[in-house]
């Protein structure tokens, strides 16, 4: 993360909720580390207290400044609870990655899905960001220099995804939800974007074995599937001074998988 320059974090707080596992620990751990010499923190949220102490060790291992705190994100009264304990400790919030994901049901055909099913996958995916927003935006416009969320969307934001009825609508929403609170708080100098990812190394994808993740690799133009740090970095590029004039975007990290298809018949440019 050498590239971010240190000083733009000087004395920031960052929230990263959804930062037990994944993505979400390798966005922590980047703003730790872009941050650590600026004294720089960060505070990491999820259900899962365990696994987020074991977050916070290997940051302060390497150097950093890290938090862990708990919310459950269907629950307001947590998010509030989440929000109140950043504003008591530090009085500020500069950044925020929403990137938890979790409701939903293995993959089925519409009208396969339960209404309550249905329901599950947008309490976490689509209405936990909406209140995770809510409660960011009322803390940060107490900054007098704004701040900067970024939400975590999908290519399942971008286009639908057989069998994904829950998530393909919440992470849909969630583009929408990004560009609404964009017009909302540019004139409180607030920036709010989104980050659509293709597929990642992620625990997910590593239990699907080896082949599934070949299958996913071939059908990305830049031949690999993608590694959490590749997501990382745009997370706290949208967070820093050097994306200054971007809001309301989603910007997609996935190797071109949305860019196209391939034309029949004409044979791709290769390396040399
Ligand atoms: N992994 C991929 O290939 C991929 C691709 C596109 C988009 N994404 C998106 O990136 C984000 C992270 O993906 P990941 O694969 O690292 O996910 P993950 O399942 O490994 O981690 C999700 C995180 O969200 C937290 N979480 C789940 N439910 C929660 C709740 N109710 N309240 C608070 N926290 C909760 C979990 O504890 C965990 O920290 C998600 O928004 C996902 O939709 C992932």
């Amino acid at each position: 993360m050498n590239r971010i320059n240190s000083q733009a974090l000087a004395g920031k707080i960052a929230l990263v909720v959804g930062a037990s596992r994944g993505i979400g620990a390798a966005i922590a751990a980047a703003f730790a580390e872009a941050g650590a010499e600026a004294g720089a923190a960060v505070v990491l949220a999820a259900r899962d207290q365990a696994a987020l102490a074991l977050r916070v060790a290997e940051i302060e291992a390497a150097g950093g400044k890290a938090l862990a705190l708990p919310v459950d994100v269907r629950d307001e009264a947590a998010v509030v609870g989440l929000l109140d304990q950043v504003r008591n400790r530090y009085g500020r919030l500069d950044a925020a990655v929403n990137n938890f994901a979790g409701g939903g049901r293995p993959p089925a055909p519409l009208a396969d899905w339960d209404s309550a099913e249905f329901d599950s996958a947008l309490a976490v995916d689509l209405r936990g960001v909406f209140l995770a927003l809510k409660y960011e935006l009322r803390l940060m416009q107490l900054n007098p220099d704004g701040g900067a969320i970024v939400n975590m969307s999908s290519t399942a934001g971008e286009q639908g995804v057989s069998g994904l009825a829950g998530y393909v609508a919440s992470k849909f929403g969630v583009g929408g939800l990004t560009r609404v609170a964009a017009l909302d708080y540019a004139a409180a100098g607030i920036r709010v974007n989104a980050i659509a990812p293709g597929p990642i190394l992620t625990d997910h994808l590593a239990a699907a074995g080896p082949r599934a993740q070949q299958m996913a690799a071939a059908a990305v133009p830049l031949g690999r599937v993608g590694r959490v740090e590749d997501v990382a970095e745009a997370a706290v590029w949208l967070c820093t001074e050097q994306s200054s004039f971007v809001t309301g975007a989603v910007l997609v990290v996935d190797g071109g998988r949305l860019a196209g298809v391939p034309a029949f018949a004409v044979n791709p440019v290769r390396k040399g």
